[in-house]
């Protein structure tokens, strides 16, 4: 079994418990006190916090550059990505909150380039993330087996994997080949909508249950366009 999918198999199966035993655990919860017995995760956590904010607050600022560069879908689909990265970001500041620990600082600033170099930017980010922030951290989550963090570092992983396809072909051509990616971009028509669970974000109106968090479709939150620079 590869590295990756060895991992991927520990952590759906960990989820999959969780999942099940998922009453009790609401009823127990992971409540403060708790934080000296997950060391690690709490570390993990603090971690995985501070890059979805990062990500989050770079993605906004994306978002107004792409606005004012007249990229109307390239803006979009930065807001989507920030809004995914924000329910990332709460689901680990919730967790460390059970914990009563605190999130921690994130650096404040952010780098705003113009969008060919911030598109360039987002996808090699995204693909760091799939590639190796996410399976380092759930390895790293391995041995404290705490369900909670495991599941909601699975969320984040997964939504983020769900656009790999579109990003590798970004990280490709954004540079060289702006032009033509930017002008596909804004030749689509697409609504975004994020799923408040996990982050999952799609293209469409959800027509059945979240195909990650497994959640129901009522958890999807249309994301409003940004509005047009004046
Ligand atoms: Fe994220
Ligand atoms: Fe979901």
């Amino acid at each position: 079994m590869s590295r990756v999918s060895r991992r991927e198999f520990i952590c759906l199966t960990a989820a999959l418990s969780f999942l099940c035993r998922f009453p009790a655990l609401a009823a127990q919860g992971i409540a403060g006190g708790k934080a000296a017995s997950f060391p690690e995760t709490v570390k993990i956590l603090k971690q995985a916090y501070r890059a979805e904010m990062v990500a989050h607050n770079h993605y906004l600022g994306y978002t107004g550059r792409a606005v004012t560069e007249g990229f109307p879908n390239i803006a979009y689909l930065f807001r989507a990505f920030a809004v995914s990265e924000a329910i990332h970001a709460n689901n680990y500041a919730r967790l460390l909150s059970t914990m009563e620990e605190a999130v921690g600082n994130v650096p404040a600033g952010v780098e705003v380039k113009d969008t060919r170099a911030n598109l360039k930017t987002a996808a090699k980010k995204e693909l760091e993330k799939i590639e190796t922030t996410y399976p380092d951290f759930l390895q790293a989550l391995e041995a404290e087996a705490c369900d909670e963090a495991i599941v909601n570092c699975m969320y984040s992983w997964k939504s983020h994997r769900q656009h790999e396809r579109k990003v590798r072909e970004i990280d490709r051509y954004a540079g060289l080949f702006f032009g033509s990616v930017a002008s596909e971009i804004e030749g689509l028509h697409f609504d975004f909508h994020v799923c408040g669970v996990c982050g999952s974000t799609i293209d469409e109106p959800p027509a059945v249950p979240c195909e990650i968090c497994n959640k129901s479709r009522s958890h999807f939150r249309r994301v409003p366009r940004p509005a047009a620079s004046g």
